[in-house]
């Protein structure tokens, strides 16, 4: 249940005069953060300093999410494509989320955000798996929102690595099942996004959390991530709200 109006926070009451029910919020919010490398080009900057202000742009999103009272945002930071970038704005990329997992964990422990990763983190720099190790080991016991980072994350890989593990667990062809299938993504206690949110217009989902989405609403933005503000994260829910969610069957309208 929600906090009687007068315990309401601002974001709680901008999104209650919106029209939001805040008893119906999406419990998972996945985003795809598109578009950094546009806002700093057309800025005549160089594109790590977009992916900077990406950083910025995520750090209020979180919080934004916290405050609502989101369970579950899951960021898709680094994709296992991304590798194929110029190899200056790879390396810069990976300083700056170590640097983020480091510089933000005291913020996040305070807000009572739980921090977990999804990808094929052990082949990311060790600094950086040493960061995002701490930040989980940390953060483990929290019972806020659940924020995970995909880092070195592709859909498809996950699908493969579950299906590797069910073939070294020697489980027949027979049992294999959805629910198998699920119970050894990278993280199967997590549910599957209610919401998926892409920023700068592209209409393409890009291999993130391929199992997962099947029955996801989606929103797209034109605006790129450094622009995302609360404005659109509630726009964002005020049309996940407005979607009848049918999963496959019949529902009288
Ligand atoms: C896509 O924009 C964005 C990424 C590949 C990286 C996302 C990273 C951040 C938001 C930086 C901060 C992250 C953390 C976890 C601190 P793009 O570069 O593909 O944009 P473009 O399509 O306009 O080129």
């Amino acid at each position: 249940m929600v906090n009687p109006e007068n315990r309401m926070n601002a974001i709680q009451l901008q999104a209650k005069s919106l029209g939001i029910d805040l008893d119906a919020l999406p419990s998972h919010i996945a985003v795809i953060m598109d578009g950094n490398g546009r806002w700093a080009k057309k800025r005549g900057l160089v594109r790590l300093l977009g992916h900077r202000e990406g950083y910025k742009t995520l750090r209020r999103v979180l919080l934004d999410c916290s405050e609502l009272g989101i369970q579950y945002l899951t960021v898709y930071a680094f994709s296992s494509e991304n590798w194929r970038r110029p190899q200056e704005e790879v390396s810069g990329l990976m300083a700056l989320i170590e640097a983020a997992a480091r510089d933000e964990l005291r913020l996040m422990h305070q807000n009572n955000v739980r921090v977990r990763v999804a990808g094929r983190v052990s082949e990311v720099p060790q600094g950086l798996q040493n960061a995002l190790h701490h930040g989980i080991e940390t953060t483990r016991s929290n019972s806020g929102i659940t924020f995970t980072l995909a880092i070195n994350y592709g859909g498809r890989a996950e699908i493969v690595d579950a299906v590797k593990t069910l073939i070294k667990q020697g489980i027949d062809a027979e049992q294999v099942s959805e629910e198998l299938i699920s119970a050894n993504l990278y993280n199967p206690d997590i549910p599957d996004p209610d919401l998926m949110v892409r920023t700068a217009g592209e209409m393409r989902w890009s291999n993130f959390l391929v199992w997962q989405s099947s029955y996801s609403e989606l929103y797209v933005t034109e605006k790129s991530w450094p622009e995302f503000g609360t404005d659109q994260l509630l726009e964002g829910i005020c049309q996940y709200q407005g979607r009848i969610r049918k999963f496959g069957a019949v529902v009288d309208d």
